[in-house]
């Protein structure tokens, strides 16, 4: 018997580890320069938390949680998404006294059993936050906006679009859900089973069902923006301005609703066009009732979890445009000591933005060269022992087939200038 990983739960292999070790490294150090701190809870919680904050009603609670007795015959279930078990934990633990108004990230595995295809798996990934403790749209503008920063700047992902939408506060959305509800019984012979289902059940969800006939439904269906109350427009409103003046990119979208109850206020979801059918690569919102709901305190709070997978998967599908790897090419015991020390200065200085390589099975010359181009070096510092002698080095750039001699002291300072750093 051949032994496999189930189905749609997949290993994590090098050379890929590198690509998911280099998103979590660049992630933390960016949220924490927002003053973000890390929260790691158990994967596996009580069934009821889910069921109580996602829905009964919803797609996951009712078919996609992995949910188990224990022996003592209790109901847990492996956690298909992160922020109900940190409401839970921010009651139990009481986490509003180390803040008031707290921000915090996290960074794991997620189990949903649905059905496998690309950009979807059993068990997925997420890198997320939770801010609670404000009512603010400046809380949600940060939150979008170091979304979006991280996404183009850090993780250099380019081509996402980040959809907003507002479901107003509890009433507004009760408000709004009987309105759609009148909507959609007059139109019920155009839709699918499931969505008949939905009326009754979770009659936002038709709102973003994908099958042909209930789109044209949904896009004459009543704007959920004209059910808000004077103050939800109002923070909308602003939320709105504040993105567009800090230059945050967003599309007004009127049918974005989510997959999970808890959601009130403000709505996002941000999709990348190479992904085919699983385009969402993150979402979030705002979920002002969810903490009081699960037992603790009426307490604002907003967040967001980006899906690992499907960053990796648009970031493989864009073409890097700028190589991030120097290649250090050696000849002779004397010049692959200094190559070792010029690699590892170029790498601190670059603070590990660079991946330098060097030589580590003695090869010749040739085929250093060939490994530099493998690994698409940008650029390759040739140390030879005639060189040395007189202190010289060549860089060599791959793309423009150029060589230039340079002194050895300035290697390291030449290379991260023309690497563009
Ligand atoms: P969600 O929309 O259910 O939100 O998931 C967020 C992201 O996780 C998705 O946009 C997608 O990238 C990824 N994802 C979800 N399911 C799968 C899957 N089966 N395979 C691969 N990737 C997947 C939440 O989970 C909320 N907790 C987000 C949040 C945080 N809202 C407020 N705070």
């Amino acid at each position: 018997m051949k032994y496999k990983s189930i189905r749609g739960m997949e290993d994590i292999l090098p050379p890929d580890i590198y690509i998911w070790r280099d998103l979590e490294k660049k992630a933390r150090i960016d949220l924490e320069s927002y003053g973000y701190v890390e929260i790691r809870t158990p994967v596996i919680e009580d069934t009821s938390i889910f069921v109580r904050s996602i829905g009964e009603d919803t797609d996951i609670v009712t078919k996609e949680m992995y949910t188990f007795k224990d022996k003592k015959g209790r109901s847990l279930t492996l956690r298909p998404e992160g922020t109900a078990p940190i409401v839970r934990a921010y009651i139990e633990h009481s986490l509003d006294k180390i803040s008031p108004e707290l921000k915090l990230y996290y960074i794991g595995p997620m189990f949903r059993s649905e059905r496998p295809q690309k950009g979807r798996s059993r068990q997925f990934h997420q890198i997320g936050v939770e801010v609670i403790g404000s009512n603010s749209y400046l809380a949600d503008a940060e939150v979008i906006m170091q979304m979006s920063n991280m996404l183009r700047y850090v993780f250099k992902l380019n081509g996402f679009k980040i959809k907003l939408n507002s479901l107003g506060c509890k009433k507004d959305k009760e408000k709004f859900s009987d309105k759609l509800r009148k909507y959609l019984k007059e139109e019920e012979s155009m839709l699918c089973q499931d969505c008949k289902t939905r009326i009754k059940k979770n009659v936002l969800r038709v709102l973003d069902c994908k099958k042909e006939s209930c789109v044209q439904v949904a896009r004459n269906a009543p704007n959920i923006l004209e059910s808000l109350c004077l103050p939800c427009e109002d923070n909308f409103k602003k939320l709105k301005t504040t993105l567009t003046n800090i230059k945050i990119k967003f599309e007004e979208t009127k049918n974005l609703v989510r997959g999970l109850d808890y959601y009130t206020g403000t709505v996002f979801e941000v999709t990348h066009p190479d992904l085919g059918a699983q385009d969402a690569i993150g979402a979030g919102g705002r979920y002002d009732n969810l903490t009081k709901d699960l037992g603790g305190p009426t307490i604002g709070a907003v967040g967001y979890a980006l899906g690992m997978e499907r960053i990796i998967m648009a970031l493989k599908k864009e073409p890097r445009k700028v190589s991030r790897v120097v290649y250090i090419a050696t000849i002779g015991d004397e010049a692959k000591i200094r190559g070792i020390q010029i690699a590892e200065k170029i790498r601190i200085k670059s603070n590990s933005c660079l991946t330098v390589l060097t030589d580590i099975k003695g090869a010749s010359l040739k085929s250093q060269m060939r490994s530099a181009d493998k690994n698409k070096a940008k650029l390759v510092v040739i140390l030879g022992q005639d060189e040395l002698k007189i202190s010289k080095a060549t860089i060599r750039d791959m793309a423009k087939q150029e060589q230039i001699p340079i002194k050895l002291d300035n290697v390291v300072e030449e290379v991260i200038k023309r690497m563009g750093l």
